[in-house]
């Protein structure tokens, strides 16, 4: 297997807009799939205003941003990812909708392409086995989120996934500037088996009256040096990935303890899914 050159990313939402956006910064060509034009149109808008940004603030000249813009393309086709050295799924967190994508890719592109899943929770092992003879490309590369921001990469193997391909991934995190971590195929990997616990654990109490969001916050921020309260975290991650994440893990780990709050499913069942739709715990600004 080369090395890569080109990065696909399917799924064009918060983690693949990011996880595209740094990987054209990086300097890999690279190409990103969504089925729904409109979180294609949405994605470029993002990746426009935030070099703009990054030139305004001196961390990058026009000349480099305008390169790092040149080098990602959007496709609205999943044959269009047949030149990427490796795929990185970024869509939704279900696992009937990620199978049924990998079984797909697994049938329509070359056998050296590594098939990626930036899954918070769903086992890499499951997602490999519907890729069927190309299970041993596929890789668990958990990106966290602003993905620009954020150092981690996750890397996770499945049962079948040959040590080249984690090599290489490791290769890519590291040529994307960050620092890949193994963790081992269990529902919710190291990151989320922590967190959501934590997060939930601030919903109930919220729930049980111990005391205000905002409060429950802070004293997570000003107690535990937190850079952000659970609950507004949650909202940033969004709560409806977040109650995905824990289903996947009172199944996957057989208990009934990681299952959500049922406050948080009550504000998902209302549409209130965090900063994406501009209201979840907290209300969030234009
Ligand atoms: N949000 C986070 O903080 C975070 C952090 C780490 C990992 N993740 C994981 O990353 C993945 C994506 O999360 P997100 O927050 O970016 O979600 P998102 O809702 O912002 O984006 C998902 C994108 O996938 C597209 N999509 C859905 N089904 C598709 C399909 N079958 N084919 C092609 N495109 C499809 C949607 O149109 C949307 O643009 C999930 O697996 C999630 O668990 C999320």
């Amino acid at each position: 297997m080369h090395s890569i050159k080109t990065v696909g990313v399917i799924g064009a939402g918060q983690m693949g807009g990011g996880i595209a956006q740094v990987a054209g910064i990086s300097g890999f060509s690279t190409i990103v799939y969504d089925q729904y034009d409109q979180a294609i149109t949405k994605c470029q808008a993002l990746h426009d205003k935030l070099l703009a940004r990054a030139v305004q603030k001196e961390r990058m000249t026009q000349q480099e941003a305008d390169a790092a813009k040149e080098r990602i393309g959007f496709v609205s086709n999943l044959d269009d990812l047949a030149s990427a050295d490796i795929v990185i799924e970024a869509i939704v967190e279900n696992e009937a909708v990620k199978t049924e994508l990998f079984a797909k890719l697994a049938t329509m592109l070359t056998d050296q392409q590594i098939l990626a899943t930036n899954t918070s929770s769903i086992s890499i092992t499951t997602i490999a086995t519907a890729a069927g003879a190309a299970a041993d490309r596929v890789i668990g590369m958990h990106f966290f989120n602003p993905v620009p921001v954020m150092k981690l990469v996750e890397v996770i193997n499945g049962l079948a996934t040959c040590p080249e391909v984690t090599k290489r991934t490791i290769a890519l995190a590291e040529a994307m500037g960050k620092v890949a971590v193994p963790a081992n195929d269990r529902a919710g990997f190291v990151s989320n088996r922590v967190l959501m616990p934590m997060i939930n654990e601030a919903f109930y109490a919220w729930m049980e009256g111990v005391a205000e969001p905002e409060h429950i916050d802070q004293i997570m921020m000003l107690g535990m040096a937190h850079p952000m309260g659970p609950l507004r975290l949650a909202d940033f991650i969004g709560l409806d990935t977040c109650v995905h994440i824990m289903d996947v893990m009172a199944e996957g780990l057989n208990n009934e303890r990681y299952r959500a709050c049922p406050l948080i499913k009550q504000l998902v069942s209302a549409g209130r899914l965090g900063n994406k739709t501009r209201r979840g715990v907290f209300s969030y600004e234009k």
